[in-house]
């Protein structure tokens, strides 16, 4: 028996990274898993590569009727949710004097907005279903603590653990867990991107800001999205029943709390 067997999951932002690397995984422990993204197209290939038990769905997690689409596109398909992984975000960064209401919006809406009222769709289809259910939210490292060009995102990241909590605490009832992994730092195409974002307002070389935290980094070097399988998987199953509103650090010894 798998440790997902039978189950139907929904991940965001999964055509690419962690949420890919999650979907794959639910898949190896039995489960069916919509593929859901902005980019349809990239959905579309990840579902084709990951074979049997996924699909894609079209999703923008900062649009309502998107949100109750995609929900409803995954009871179609296998007729039921049984786990959620909020795990689409975005990330910036800027001096506190150069932060853009623009960019500020954007962050909010998709890391903080686009967590809870996703988790709020799945939880009504959960109750609705009557066998309660699993939530589990990206945070981050970010989210434990300020960072000096980073202060928006930290300040969402820190808003979804808030979130885990309170969510956590009100759907447990209802036999629907909600819990959170807080990651430290991932190599994939995000931190290229978060590299080159260091790399313009630190001024340095590409590349030389992932070097510097891969060395700060207790375990000796950055996860990989397969380091934080077995906390999502964990999660995720009937394993982390009496787990509650907590969220996890999952980075290599860089935060404890
Ligand atoms: N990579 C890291 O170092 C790291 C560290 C801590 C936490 N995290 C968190 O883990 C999660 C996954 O990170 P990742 O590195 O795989 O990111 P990523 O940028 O590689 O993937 C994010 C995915 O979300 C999708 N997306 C963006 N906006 C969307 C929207 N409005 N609706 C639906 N989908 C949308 C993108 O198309 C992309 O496929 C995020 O919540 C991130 O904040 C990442």
């Amino acid at each position: 028996m798998k440790r997902l067997d039978g189950k139907s999951a929904l991940i965001t932002g999964s055509a690419r990274g962690i949420g890919r690397t999650f979907a794959q995984a639910y898949i190896r422990e039995g489960a069916t898993v919509a593929i859901a993204d902005i980019n349809l197209e990239r959905a579309e290939a990840t579902a084709r590569e990951l074979g049997a038990g996924a699909y894609a769905v079209c999703m923008d997690v900062t649009d309502q009727s998107s949100i109750d689409a995609a929900v409803a596109a995954v009871v179609a398909n296998a007729g039921k949710l049984d786990i959620l992984v909020n795990n689409a975000a975005l990330f910036d960064l800027a001096p506190i004097v150069e932060i853009s209401r623009e960019s500020f919006d954007r962050l909010f809406s998709i890391n903080v907005a686009g967590t809870l009222f996703t988790l709020q769709a799945a939880a009504r289809q959960m109750i609705a279903q009557g066998h309660g259910g699993k939530i589990i939210n990206m945070a981050s490292q970010a989210g434990r603590r300020g960072e000096p060009l980073v202060a928006v995102y930290c300040a969402t990241k820190a808003a979804v653990i808030s979130l885990t909590q309170s969510a956590g605490l009100n759907l447990i009832k209802q036999g629907i867990n909600v819990n959170a992994i807080a990651p430290g730092v991932v190599d994939g195409e995000h931190w290229d991107g978060v590299d080159a974002l260091f790399a313009q307002y630190e001024n340095r070389p590409l590349g030389e800001k992932k070097r510097l935290v891969s060395q700060e980094v207790p375990f000796g070097r950055m996860a990989t999205a397969e380091d934080l399988v077995g906390m999502a998987v964990f999660l995720a199953s009937a394993e982390s029943d009496y787990v509650v509103a907590q969220t996890y650090n999952v980075d290599g010894g860089n935060w404890m709390s």
